[in-house]
């Protein structure tokens, strides 16, 4: 039977969204919870807990107990697209269909909103009853993985050198723009899919070949992130396009020309498949996953 990929993706984003909405849960919001609440409880694909629940399962462990770790990679990436769209940085003033942070709120409350769903998804990642469900051991390796996608060795360095790129004039190398793409995006992505393995027990050859899988899927996913700002429609997307050459960001279609950057996103995606073969149906998940990343519209 074929997998049917947009039942899963449904069902696990109604586990996700009423998990995040507990997570965020308060029984008299503040003004910092609100915009942390608008900026997560938006709408938004939910790819990397999925990725983790899908990376569980594909090792035969049981997703739910690794949601928590699911729901911390959700706010560490929406803590950095609230940093991402400020003046300071990208100015975006749309996101996921709406008004981004700092104009639904204002800067410094779009600012703290960030610092706080970062220090929020360790506080998640620490607390009892992710402890409960996973070995103390297995916890603090999660955080190791997590914290070091999400920082200087990661995310937060990729972003600094978009924003060099931005200001450089000289066009980077190929290597150099897919260094750039695996670190502000890709990291994220395979710290997603491997403590998901992690929490599932994984051995040490499976994280290994999910290690291979995600590495490529985080990096396809950024070149298709740029083709959609070139040809994508923005009502669906729910942000705004062609914002990347009016920044003079460093994009692969800018660098190689649309065509090129579809191939090579394809060519990903079947390197990405061919790193699963050692597993059974359980990593249907992930393959079709693999398909969506550079046939998505949104
Ligand atoms: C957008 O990420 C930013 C990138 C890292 C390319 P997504 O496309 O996953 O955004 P949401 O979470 O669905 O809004
Ligand atoms: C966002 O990259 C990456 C992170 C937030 C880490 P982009 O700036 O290319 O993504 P969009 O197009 O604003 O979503
Ligand atoms: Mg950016
Ligand atoms: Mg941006």
């Amino acid at each position: 039977m074929m997998f049917d990929l947009k039942a899963y993706l449904n069902d696990k984003r109604r586990m996700i969204d009423a998990a995040l909405d507990r997570f965020l849960e308060s029984a008299s919001p503040t003004r910092i919870i609100e915009a942390m609440r608008y900026a997560v409880m938006s709408g938004g694909k939910r790819l990397r807990p999925v990725l983790c629940l899908a990376g569980c399962e594909a090792v035969g462990g049981d997703p739910d107990r690794a949601m928590p770790a699911a729901c911390a990679l959700e706010m560490i990436h929406t803590y950095s697209l609230i940093h991402d769209d400020l003046p300071a940085m990208d100015n975006d003033n749309l996101r996921r269909g709406r008004p981004t942070c700092h104009i639904a709120f204002d800067e410094a409350t779009a600012i703290l909103a960030g610092d706080a769903l970062l220090t929020l998804a360790f506080s998640l990642l620490s607390s009892r009853s992710f402890r409960a469900a996973v070995p103390a051991g297995d916890c603090l390796e999660i955080i190791s993985m997590i914290s070091s996608a999400a920082g200087c060795q990661g995310m937060v360095e990729g972003q600094m050198r978009d924003m060099l790129a931005e200001r450089c004039a000289d066009p980077l190398p190929v290597a150099g723009l897919e260094a750039l793409h695996s670190l502000k995006t890709g990291a994220l992505i395979q710290a997603s899919v491997c403590s998901g393995a992690w929490v599932g027990q994984g051995s040490p050859d499976a994280v290994a070949s999910l290690k291979i899988y995600s590495q490529k899927i985080g990096l396809a996913f950024q070149v298709a992130d740029d083709i959609l700002n070139v040809e994508g429609d923005p009502a669906i997307m729910g942000k705004q396009v062609g914002t990347d050459r009016d920044r003079s960001k460093m994009t692969y279609p800018s660098l190689v020309g649309l065509s090129e950057s579809k191939a090579a996103a394809s060519r990903l995606i079947s390197e990405a498949v061919s790193a699963l073969e050692p597993f059974d149906h359980r990593a249907d998940p992930l393959r079709a996953i693999a398909g969506y990343i550079i046939h998505r519209k949104r």
